[in-house]
């Protein structure tokens, strides 16, 4: 149930529970953007599976509601992954961000959550789809990499896709320098896709396809 105050136009905001395994920089991004008035969604709750995410600290300073699951707690993943829809049932959550979030979620609950749960990845999908995207963009000889947000599916990856952005890839680049420049495009492309599904400018499956801002290549 949508149940935030309004924003400036006067509807209701979207209640957004974040799922984060670290650092936490694309959580953090989206905790800001939520903090303006006219932002379409507000951040209800931030749920780990790491108890030492470093982004857990900056989620509770700012004054959100804080949770750690982890899966070595349960007796198998459907039993945490139960555990984890209670969690984001119980701050009412309409949507879900993954952020970072190093484990891949049973399809039980995808399915429970589908077209309300986002993931950032950090390449222009469906290139490099899974982890090291900078070593294998470099590894491709690619001359533009980037980041997506899309709906998440059960297959890794595969779910329609929200917002991407482009970066270049330079000579002499390594996966730290890349993964840098990368970083700064996912921080402003995360608030950005989340508006427009808690607006209701993008619903599943993402009315957008090819996605937005991103020409193939080849
Ligand atoms: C980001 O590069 C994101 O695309 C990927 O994991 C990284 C998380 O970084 N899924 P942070 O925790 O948001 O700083």
């Amino acid at each position: 149930m949508a149940g935030g105050p309004g924003n400036a136009t006067g509807r209701a905001k979207k209640r957004v529970a974040i799922l984060i395994s670290g650092r936490g920089s694309n959580m953090r991004v989206l905790i800001e953007a939520a903090a303006a008035p006219d932002y379409p969604a507000e951040i209800v709750g931030v749920l780990s599976n790491k108890p030492t995410a470093e982004g857990l600290e900056f989620a509770a300073a700012a004054g959100i509601p804080t949770a750690v699951h982890m899966l070595r707690d349960y007796p198998d993943k459907e039993a945490a992954d139960d555990a984890i829809d209670a969690v984001l049932r119980g701050w009412n959550a309409d949507l879900v961000c993954l952020a970072g979030f190093m484990r891949i979620l049973s399809p039980g609950l995808v399915g429970r959550w589908q077209g309300r749960i986002l993931n950032i990845h950090p390449s222009l999908l469906p290139l490099h789809k899974g982890l090291h995207t900078h070593e294998q963009a470099l590894a491709a000889g690619v001359a533009e990499h980037g980041c997506t947000v899309h709906f998440v599916t059960p297959g890794m990856d595969e779910g329609p896709a929200i917002l991407q952005a482009k970066v270049p890839v330079l000579s002499g680049d390594t996966p730290e320098t890349l993964a840098a420049r990368v970083l700064i495009a996912e921080h402003a492309t995360y608030p950005r896709a989340l508006a427009m599904v808690a607006s209701g400018d993008v619903t599943y499956p993402a009315s957008a396809e090819p996605p937005p801002h991103h020409t193939p290549s080849s």
